[in-house]
C-alpha cells in the first residue's frame, strides 16, 4: 500500500528518497512522485509504474535539502501520472503526500470547486493540499492543523512548503508515520524499512499527532496543540534482513529464512523447569487464564488461516473452545463481546485497518484483545493490552510465508501457556517443547527438499485450476496452500475441509485438475486415503503433503518430517509455500508483487 518518505537536512534529499522509495516498493504501489523545495521553488515530479521510471526521468539537476516521496496504491481514481503524489495547492507552494482515505472528500473538493478552486487529479489528497494552501496561518504546522480540523478518515502524511524551506509537517491519524532522527538531519517514513540505513533512532507518532521536523530535530503535539513527549526507541533492526540476502526473490529468502524465524520466535520462551511456555507480554495472572471461557482469534488473510491453525492448537492444548474468524467480517457483524472470551488480533504487518477495526469493536464493548503481531511498536501491537511477538523479522515479500509460519509458533507457545495453567500435563508439556525445539531442524529438511517439489509444481503451472483439501489441522494448510498458489502464480485454486469434497466440488475433478491433499500420518489417516481414492477414481492427478507412510498413494508427494500431531500443520504448510514459488516462477510472474496486492492493506 502507499509509502512516504521524507529528508530535511544538511544533504540533497534526492537520493534519500529515492532510495527510501525502493526500499518500500515491496508494499505494493501502482505509481510514484517526489517533491524537493529548490531555491524558492517546488519540483515535483511523478510517474506511472515504478519507482526506476521516476528515477529515470528525473533531471539531474534537481535536488533540495527538503522534500517528500510517495509510492502510490490508487484509491480514488485510477493509476496514472497526475493522481500520483505529491499533490500541489493552486499557487504550487505546498506539496502533500498522504496515506489513508479521507472520508469527506467528495463534499469539500465540491466546496472548494464551488469556491473557484480548479482540481487537477481524481484524488481526496489533492483536497488537502488545497485547504492547507488556503488557510489563513502562515506557520505550516497551523495551516496544517487548520486544515485537518476540516477532514474526517485516516492519514498519515508528510507537507512542505516552498516558503518555509527549512521543515516538513507530518500527521497521522490511523495509517503509520516514524520519524527517524539522524545528525544534523531528520527523516519520516511510514515504515521503518525506509529508514534503517540512515539511523536506528526512531520515533512512533501517535493518532491525532503532529510533528515539525527541522535538520537540528521535531517537536510533537495534538491536533488541538498540547505538546507532547516522545520516547525515541532504538530499532534491533539488522539492516541486511531488508535485502534479498543471495536470493532472486524475497519471498524464496523468506521461505529460506523460516529455521531462523521459529528460532526468534522460541527465543528465551521454553521453560523446561515446568513444562511450560513464558510470555512476557501476556500480563494475566494464572487465576486469569483459569477464568477464560473461550479464545477467538482474529485476523485477514494469511494471518487468519493460521489463526485457525492457532484456534486448533489452543483447543487441543488448553482444553477451550476456540475459533478463529476473518476480522474484515467480525468488525462489521455487531459481535457479542464475551467477558469471559480471550480475544487475539493476529498480524504480520500490525497495520491491517479491518484488524485494528476488530480490535477496537472489541475494546469498545469492553473486552480484551491481546495481540500475535510481527511490527514492534505497530499501531495493531499497541493498540492491544499486551500479546506476543512472533519475532519473525521484517517480512517483505508480499506473499506471506514465515510469518505465517511464526505466528503458528506463537499461538503453540500461548496454547502451551494456557495450556499448563489449565489441565495440561508436565509430560505432555515437556512433549509440546521438545516438538517446538525439533522445528527449525526440521524445517531445514524440507528446505532440501526443493528440486523434488519444484518438479512437481509443474502440474500446477500447466493447470487452469486446483484444489486443496485437509482435515482438521490439515485443512488451515490447505487454506493456505491454495492462498500461496492463488496469490504468485495467478492459478485458480481453492481450498476445502477433505470431508467437504463429496458433497459437490467432486463434480469438478477430471484429469486436468490436481488436488493437494494434505494427509498426515494421524488419527484421520484412513478418511485421508479414502478421499485421495475418490479423487484418483475420477482420474484427478494427487500431490500429498503429508508424513512418509502415505507416500504411495499419490501421483506425487511431498514429505515432511513428523513432529508431534499439535505441531505438524506447521511443516505441513512449507512444502506449499515452495510449490506456489516455483510454480509462479515457471509462469514468469512478478513472485515479490503479486499484482493488484499490497503487503499492509491499511485501507477497508
Ligand atoms: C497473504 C497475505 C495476506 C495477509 C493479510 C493480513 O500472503 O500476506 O493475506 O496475511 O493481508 O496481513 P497482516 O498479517 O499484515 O495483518
Amino acid at each position: 500500500m502507499c509509502g512516504i518518505v521524507g529528508y530535511v537536512g544538511r544533504h540533497n534529499g534526492v537520493p534519500v528518497l529515492l532510495e527510501g522509495l525502493q526500499r518500500l516498493e515491496y508494499r505494493g504501489y501502482d505509481s510514484a512522485g517526489v517533491a524537493v523545495v529548490n531555491g524558492d521553488q517546488l519540483r515535483v515530479h511523478k510517474a506511472e509504474g515504478r519507482v526506476r521510471d521516476l528515477a529515470e526521468g528525473l533531471p539531474k539537476r534537481v535536488n533540495g535539502h527538503v522534500g517528500i516521496a510517495h509510492t502510490r496504491w490508487a484509491t480514488h481514481g485510477p493509476p496514472s501520472d497526475v493522481n500520483s503524489h505529491p499533490h500541489l495547492d493552486t499557487e504550487g507552494n505546498i506539496a502533500v503526500v498522504h496515506n489513508g482515505i479521507l472520508e469527506n472528500a467528495a463534499a469539500l473538493r465540491a466546496e472548494l470547486e464551488a469556491d473557484g478552486v480548479t482540481f487537477t487529479s481524481d484524488t481526496d489528497t489533492e483536497v488537502l493540499a488545497h485547504l492547507i494552501g488556503r488557510s489563513t496561518h502562515e506557520d505550516l504546522e497551523d495551516a496544517v492543523r487548520d486544515a485537518l480540523a476540516k477532514v474526517g478518515g485516516t492519514y498519515g502524511l508528510a507537507v512542505i512548503d516552498a516558503r518555509q524551506p527549512d521543515r516538513i509537517v507530518v500527521a497521522r491519524n490511523g495509517s503509520p508515520v516514524v520519524l527517524g532522527i539522524g545528525n544534523r538531519e531528520m527523516f519520516v517514513a511510514s515504515d521503518v524499512a525506509a529508514l534503517v540505513r540512515h539511523t536506528q533512532q526512531v520515533v512512533l507518532l501517535d493518532d491525532g499527532e503532529l510533528a515539525t521536523l527541522t535538520a537540528d530535530g521535531f517537536t510533537t503535539s495534538t491536533l488541538d496543540r498540547r505538546p507532547t513527549q516522545k520516547e525515541t526507541l532504538e530499532l534491533d533492526a539488522d539492516v541486511s534482513s531488508y535485502d534479498k540476502g543471495g536470493y532472486d526473490h524475497f519471498l524464496r529468502k523468506e521461505i529460506a529464512d523460516q529455521p531462523t524465524a521459529v528460532e526468534g520466535t522460541l527465543r528465551g520462551r521454553l521453560d523446561h523447569r515446568f513444562a511450560t511456555a513464558h510470555l512476557g507480554g501476556i500480563e494475566l495472572t494464572a487465576r486469569e487464564l483459569r477464568g477464560i471461557r473461550r479464545v477467538k482469534i482474529l485476523g485477514c488473510g494469511s494471518a487468519y488461516y493460521s489463526g485457525i491453525v492457532g484456534a486448533n492448537i489452543i483447543e487441543s492444548l488448553a482444553r477451550l473452545p476456540a475459533d478463529a474468524e476473518p476480522a474484515s467480517e467480525f468488525r462489521y457483524r455487531n459481535p457479542v463481546i464475551d467477558p469471559d472470551t480471550l480475544y487475539l488480533a493476529v498480524s504480520q504487518s500490525g497495520e491491517t485497518f479491518d484488524t485494528l477495526a476488530a480490535v477496537q469493536e472489541v475494546q469498545r464493548k469492553g473486552g480484551r484483545v491481546l495481540g500475535v503481531v510481527n511490527v514492534v511498536g505497530s499501531s495493531i501491537a499497541r493498540a492491544c493490552e499486551g500479546g506476543v511477538y512472533i519475532h519473525a523479522g521484517p517480512e517483505i515479500s508480499v506473499a506471506s510465508t514465515k510469518a505465517f509460519t511464526s505466528t503458528a509458533v506463537a499461538f503453540a507457545l500461548i496454547a502451551l501457556h494456557i495450556g499448563r495453567v489449565r489441565d495440561l500435563s508436565p509430560a505432555d508439556g515437556e512433549r509440546l517443547i521438545g516438538g517446538l525445539e525439533r522445528l527449525p531442524e526440521q524445517l531445514e529438511e524440507i528446505m532440501a527438499t526443493e528440486e523434488h517439489i519444484a518438479r512437481v509444481a509443474g502440474r500446477f503451472s500447466d493447470a487452469t485450476s486446483a484444489f486443496f483439501i485437509g482435515r482438521v489441522g490439515g485443512y488451515p494448510v490447505a487454506l493456505e496452500g491454495a492462498q500461496k498458489l492463488k496469490e504468485v502464480s495467478y492459478v485458480h485454486a481453492e481450498a476445502y475441509p477433505a470431508s467437504e469434497l463429496k458433497h459437490g466440488p467432486l463434480a469438478l475433478v477430471t484429469t486436468d485438475l490436481p488436488t493437494v491433499v494434505v494427509a498426515p500420518d494421524d488419527h484421520l489417516a484412513a478418511k485421508n486415503i479414502s478421499a485421495i481414492e475418490q479423487i484418483k477414481a475420477r482420474g484427478g492427478p494427487v500431490v500429498a503433503v503429508g508424513h512418509r507412510v502415505l507416500s504411495e498413494l499419490a501421483d506425487d508427494t511431498l514429505i515432511v518430517p513428523k513432529n508431534e500431531p499439535e505441531l505438524d500443520p506447521i511443516l505441513l504448510g512449507v512444502p506449499l509455500q515452495l510449490l506456489a514459488y516455483h510454480a509462479a516462477l515457471v509462469l514468469g510472474r512478478d513472485v515479490d508483487q503479486p499484482r493488484n496486492l499490497a503487503k499492509s492493506v491499511t485501507v477497508e
